[in-house]
């Protein structure tokens, strides 16, 4: 019948979706981004999609301080941390255009970096 099988296509197009998201947390190569017939730019880009460049080891920069920013995120850790069930984008807002480059950061060194988010945090934690 008609419905069932259009039920049934979209079920697998569910898993494939899971299956491709949970390669792409392991993996920091974007795999299967056009074998799948889903888009490829999702609205909101995911922690595994942030991953597929910040996944990769021994990754960082330097700001015009000297001060060194460590783009490698560890999803090991990121998964144990109190934000877990979060999206990287809840926090690092302006980064949701998707793939990179990003906003260029006006910051000189790491304080300054760091008291940027300041605002962002407040969203949830007011003091
Ligand atoms: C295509 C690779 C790629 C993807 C995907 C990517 N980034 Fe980046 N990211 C970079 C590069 C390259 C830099 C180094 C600085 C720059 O070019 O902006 C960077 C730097 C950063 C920085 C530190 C510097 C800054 O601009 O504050 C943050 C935070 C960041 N990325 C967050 C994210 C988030 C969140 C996502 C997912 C929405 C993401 N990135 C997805 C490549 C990527
Ligand atoms: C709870 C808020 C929050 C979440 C969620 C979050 N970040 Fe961050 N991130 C920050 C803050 C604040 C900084 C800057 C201060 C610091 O280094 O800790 C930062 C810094 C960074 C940097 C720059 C490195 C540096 O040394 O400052 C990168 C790259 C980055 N985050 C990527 C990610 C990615 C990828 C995700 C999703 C897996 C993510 N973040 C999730 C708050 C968050
Ligand atoms: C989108 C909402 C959101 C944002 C933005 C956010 N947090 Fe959280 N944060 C949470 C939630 C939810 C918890 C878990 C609270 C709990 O388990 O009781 C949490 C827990 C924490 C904890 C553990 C202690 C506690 O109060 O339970 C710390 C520390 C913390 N956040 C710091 C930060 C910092 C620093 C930033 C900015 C980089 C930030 N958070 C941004 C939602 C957020």
């Amino acid at each position: 019948m008609k419905t069932q099988r259009l039920f049934i296509d979209s079920f697998l197009l569910i898993l494939a979706a899971f299956i491709n998201g949970a390669i792409l947390v392991v993996s920091p190569i974007p795999v299967l981004a056009e074998a799948l017939p889903v888009s490829p730019q999702k609205a909101t880009p995911g922690v595994a999609d942030c991953l597929s460049c910040h996944g990769q080891p021994d990754w960082e920069m330097t700001l015009p301080s000297g001060d060194i920013l460590d783009l490698s995120v560890d999803y090991n850790v990121f998964r144990q941390s109190v934000h877990k069930d979060m999206q990287c984008v809840d926090c690092h807002i302006g980064y949701e255009t998707f793939p990179a480059p990003h906003n260029e950061i006006t910051t000189k060194n790491k304080r300054e970096y760091m008291v940027s988010y300041h605002d962002t945090c407040q969203k949830c934690h007011k003091e």
